[in-house]
């Protein structure tokens, strides 16, 4: 038998020459045979509707390259970043990372809410004229792991809005800490969420008239996937909505630096957003850092509980908790993209994408789709009247070999549209417009 490799030896062998306990064991071995251990499965993890959106998407590719070895694969789905670091900054993260082989350069932990000078680096660079603090920025590995630790901070009893279409990590980690009810078939939609249609109907931002009261408001601008960046006047009546119903809102600007008008870049910009939000950004699209890892949390100190407990005390408490500081080689790199030349070089390669967007979207113009973003984001949301989202993916790699992502794996609100990401090499992005022109003309 399997698992009496070694007879007499393992605890369920011994038992099982026991008449006694005979049956127990028989059990045992059942529930063994049937699942390893006899811990059950997290139902939270069990509500999960299917694989999360990018691995499908990746597992598609997959099969794509399987049944197309020779095809020449072009993504425009996943949203990466593509093009080689400027030498300043990876010279950074180098010399920092030699230093550390030697005894006067040797660093082990560092402070749990990052290096003092990248947190002051941050205040300065993104929220100079908003007065956030450095003791208000948290430096994190990635805006993606501060969302699941906002989750763990605010736990299971909250209640919950997002935008619908968004970025889909905010209600798989709302499931996962148990704040949603069942996922419902028919709508799409998981209870106990409110979701807050954002589409070209409703300027790409939600009719806060009908938007039900939510503990938690996530908001992300520009948005994932629209690529509409809220208006000045759109995020005032966010940050009064929240005001009014008491609410917080957990405002994602992962893609400030492709904002190319007016809007804000930051929720603090908006007078009254200390007292109701909180901000997670990154350095993974603004300075191609997604496998580097590198975010930041902004938690102003005026942001407080009903009960008038500060949130920055418990965050703080969970940063030392569940984190212990971001890599300290990544933040040397940090600190290298906010110094004036690392600045400058990182807007070079910003400007490039989006120059891709730019092309994109005159493709997807000139052959009578209608598109959305790709001016302040470097994400198109292209329009298929009438059509499955999945339905257009299938049809666009079997016909193109190119990758796009379904706006459905985005929320209900998605359905008809393809998000288009503008992340590629230009060599890629042109192919890729040629593709689509002789597809779709
Ligand atoms: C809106 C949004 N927020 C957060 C993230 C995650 O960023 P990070 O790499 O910092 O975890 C992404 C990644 O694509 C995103 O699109």
């Amino acid at each position: 038998m399997h698992y009496c490799s070694s007879p007499g030896n393992s605890m369920f062998c011994r038992n099982f020459m026991r008449p006694g306990i005979i049956q127990a064991s028989l059990k045992t071995q059942k529930k063994i045979i049937a699942g390893n251990t006899k811990v059950a499965r997290n139902v939270n993890m069990e509500k999960l509707r299917s694989g999360y959106l990018f691995p499908e998407i990746s597992m598609r590719e997959a099969q794509h390259i399987e049944k197309y070895p020779d095809a020449k694969l072009i993504s425009l789905g996943i949203g990466d970043t593509t093009e080689p670091l400027p030498d300043i900054i990876a010279s950074s993260m180098a010399n920092y990372a030699r230093s550390l082989s030697t005894a006067d350069g040797y660093r082990g932990y560092g402070a749990e809410q990052g290096n003092k000078a990248l947190r002051k680096a941050i205040a300065e660079t993104f929220y100079r004229d908003v007065q956030i603090k450095e003791t208000e920025v948290f430096v994190s590995d990635g805006s993606q792991c501060d969302i699941t630790r906002l989750q763990l901070l605010f736990g299971s009893n909250v209640s919950i809005a997002v935008q619908d279409p968004t970025f889909p990590a905010y209600v798989d980690s709302s499931v996962i800490i148990g704040q949603a009810g069942d996922f419902e078939g028919k709508s799409r939609m998981y209870g106990n969420i409110e979701y807050m249609k954002c589409v070209p109907q409703t300027s790409l931002f939600p009719d806060l008239t009908i938007t039900a009261r939510s503990d938690i408001i996530f908001f992300c601008s520009p948005n994932n996937p629209t690529g509409h960046a809220a208006t000045r006047q759109q995020l005032e009546q966010l940050v009064t909505f929240a005001k009014v119903n008491g609410s917080i809102i957990i405002f994602d600007s992962a893609y400030a630096a492709y904002i190319t008008d007016d809007s804000p870049r930051s929720i603090f910009e908006i007078p009254g957003a200390r007292e109701v939000a909180i901000e997670v950004s990154s350095f993974s699209k603004f300075a191609g850092f997604t496998g580097i890892r590198l975010g930041w949390t902004v938690v102003p100190e005026e942001l407080s509980f009903s009960d008038g407990f500060p949130v920055i005390n418990d965050f703080n408490r969970i940063v030392c908790t569940c984190f212990n500081g971001a890599s300290s080689i990544a933040q040397a790199g940090g600190l290298a993209c906010l110094s004036p030349e690392g600045f400058a070089a990182v807007c070079s390669i910003t400007d490039y994408y989006k120059e891709n967007a730019k092309i994109l979207r005159n493709t997807f113009d000139s052959l009578g789709l209608k598109v959305y973003g790709g001016k302040n984001a470097p994400y198109l949301w292209v329009h298929f009247p009438g059509s499955k989202s999945w339905d257009v993916f299938t049809e666009i790699l079997e016909r193109t070999h190119i990758i796009t992502v379904p706006g459905s794996g985005f929320g209900p609100g998605g359905e008809e549209f393809m998000r288009i990401s503008a992340f590629g090499h230009r060599e890629s992005i042109l192919e890729a417009a040629r593709r689509l022109e002789n597809l779709y003309s």
